[in-house]
């Protein structure tokens, strides 16, 4: 039988460089794409396509080129970035996930495909706890297209047979990528301000709560859920996830116990909008029973190891 092959579309950014490097020290065949090369130096001797996912010829070139089997597709336009482009967003967020589920559905096919929807599909009225079915009324660009694109996912398994799975991240927190221009970026971002002269300056309010996730569970969702029979899930659109759930000024708390004169000011601008639609928590019972989804990092644990992996290290630059 042959190797699986994984493609990861988005693999220069934050989520793609994660599970790339996940993918590698498990020996996995990998090839990478993205519209920008990767810089991390522990991908760089992965192939590479640079590739525009909205581009449906080039795709399904460089797959079929590959022998690609399972597609993880995380090129995306995020929250903050596709309010100020919506247009933009809109296109890449539903063209490359279109493109992506139309050759799963072709004739040579994809074996699997992961593609992430987010918290932002819950708006306003969704609850602080927001469970699996809970109301869906996004009030962002991004948060409408995730919504889209879960009900798309749920259309291809159902009438093409694509066995495409999908969870609601949380705000995602890893070392080594800068974010990619969400409303939960400052928790990536502080880390790298951690000793400055002057105060951090945290764009969200610091009672905002907000679920998150260390990356190193990111990846462990997407392990669990692909590797479960397709007969095991019941949800088609996308799971719920929970991992833990904070605000600001309890982040800088956290970070306080080891960096005792870290300093913090507030000034909320656009994005605290954003914030203020999405739930505090995510009900998750049904991926935990379903495939046996269950967090290993807690938010002591998350600040200990974004300390100890971003001393030292050149700063995560911003998101262009
Ligand atoms: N980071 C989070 O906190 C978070 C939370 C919830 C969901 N998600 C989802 O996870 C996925 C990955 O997020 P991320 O944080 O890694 O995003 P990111 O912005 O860091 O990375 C996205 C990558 O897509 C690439 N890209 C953009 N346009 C492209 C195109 N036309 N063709 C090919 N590549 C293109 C970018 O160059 C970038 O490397 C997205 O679907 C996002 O919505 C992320």
């Amino acid at each position: 039988m042959a190797q699986d092959v994984h493609c990861i579309i988005g693999a220069s950014g934050q989520l793609g460089t994660e599970m790339a490097l996940s993918l590698k020290a498990a020996g996995e065949r990998v090839v990478l794409m993205d519209i920008k090369s990767p810089s991390h130096d522990g991908i760089l001797d992965l192939p590479f396509e640079q590739t525009d996912v909205c581009d449906l010829q080039g795709l399904a070139h460089r797959l079929s080129k590959h022998n690609v089997s399972h597609v993880h597709h995380f090129a995306a336009a995020l929250s903050a970035r596709g309010e100020t482009e919506p247009q933009w967003a809109w296109d890449l967020n539903m063209r490359g996930l279109l493109n992506v589920l139309e050759i799963a559905a072709g004739v040579d096919g994809l074996a699997q495909v992961f593609w992430p929807s987010s918290i932002a599909v819950f708006g306003p009225g969704s609850g602080a706890w927001a469970a699996q079915d809970g109301h869906r009324l996004p009030g962002t660009v991004y948060g409408i297209s995730k919504n889209a694109g879960e009900q798309w996912c749920n259309w291809y398994h159902r009438h093409r047979g694509v066995d495409v799975r999908s969870v609601r991240y949380p705000g995602l927190i890893g070392t080594h990528a800068p974010p990619g221009g969400g409303t939960t970026d400052y928790a990536v971002e502080v880390f790298d301000h951690l000793n400055d002269a002057e105060p951090y300056t945290c764009f969200l309010a610091e009672d905002t709560q907000l679920p998150m996730m260390h990356m190193d569970d990111a990846v462990l969702a997407i392990t669990q859920l692909m590797s479960v029979p397709r007969s095991a899930l019941r949800c088609t659109e996308a799971y719920n996830i929970q991992a833990m759930s904070f605000d600001p000024a309890t982040l800088f708390a956290e970070i306080r116990r080891h960096v005792p004169n870290f300093r913090y000011r507030c000034a909320p601008d656009f994005r605290q909008d954003i914030a203020a639609g999405w739930p505090g928590a995510l009900e998750d019972s049904m991926a935990r029973e379903d495939w046996g989804w269950k967090p290993t990092v807690d938010l002591p644990e998350l600040v200990t190891s974004m300390i100890a992996a971003r001393k030292g290290q050149p700063q995560l630059s911003q998101p262009t």
